[in-house]
């Protein structure tokens, strides 16, 4: 799996926590790793992007970003008012193709969720995602609402052919209600995939160090981790455990 989309089903559901997650794993293992940001929206020159955020939890990855428009709007949207050029799926695609030639692993963060446009024609990731025939990887939230837009994430990555590799949550809380609880059985009915991982509420304010010794407990063996499904969900249900109400 040398090129993995890391999308979500919405903004700000934790991608690019998940993308540090599973570089940080990556890393641990020996392998080498790209991250790439096709467009990051919403910052000025100089200000933290979500790749250079990748490698500060992370660690030594390659942090590449193709483009920067200060609205935080959707990329088309974002390049057109900054009368800037708009990163379309080919550019995409030859920057992870060339990135994967030399690394291990590269992992492209999208922009919000899966079908947000990048350019003037309506290409969005999944274009990108179709032209390097790459999986595609899910960043979900935990609670009420996350069944229908995993469902409808898998659904149009279905419709265009793409592999769904698997479903992270972004940010699962402390004290996860009933909602999020029942969710972990329910989610891999939702997206026919399955769920590879959850990732704590307050990861990304841990510190570099803890976060690379943790992550390996977030993410499934898929994604070269440890997390065990059926073993989370228990402890999640269990009366009295860590994080049960
Ligand atoms: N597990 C978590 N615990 C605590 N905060 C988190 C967690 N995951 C994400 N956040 C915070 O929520 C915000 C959004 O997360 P993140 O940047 O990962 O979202 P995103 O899906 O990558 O958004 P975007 O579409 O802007 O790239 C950030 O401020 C981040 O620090
Ligand atoms: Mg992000």
């Amino acid at each position: 799996m040398p090129v993995m989309i890391v999308t979500g089903t919405g903004t700000e559901i934790g991608k690019t926590v998940v993308t540090a997650a599973v570089a940080a794993v990556a890393l641990a293992r020996g392998r080498t790793v790209a991250v790439l940001k096709p467009a990051q929206t919403g910052l000025g020159p100089g200000e933290t992007g979500d790749a250079a955020e990748v490698a500060r939890l992370a660690g030594p990855v390659t942090a590449v970003e193709l483009a920067r428009y200060p609205d935080p709007l959707a990329p088309a949207t974002a390049a057109r008012r900054a009368g800037a050029a708009p990163v379309g799926p080919e550019e995409i695609a030859d920057a992870a193709e060339k990135l994967a030639a030399e690394h291990d692993l590269v992992l492209v963060e999208g922009a919000g969720g899966l079908l947000v446009r990048f350019d003037g024609t309506g290409a969005t990731l999944a274009d990108a995602a179709r032209l390097l025939g790459a999986p595609v990887l899910v960043v979900a939230p935990a609670g009420l609402g996350t069944l229908n837009m995993t469902a409808l994430t898998a659904e149009a990555l279905r419709a265009r052919s793409l592999t769904l590799e698997g479903v992270v949550i972004g940010r699962w809380p402390a004290v996860p209600d009933l909602a999020a609880r029942c969710n972990l059985g329910d989610l891999p009915e939702s997206a026919g995939a399955p769920l590879l991982g959850a990732v704590p509420e307050g990861a990304g304010a841990l510190t570099p160090a803890e976060f690379r010794e943790r992550a390996v407990s977030w993410l499934a063996p898929r994604l070269d981790g440890r997390w065990d499904a059926r073993t989370f969900a228990r402890e999640a249900d269990a009366p009295g455990a860590t994080g049960t109400p």
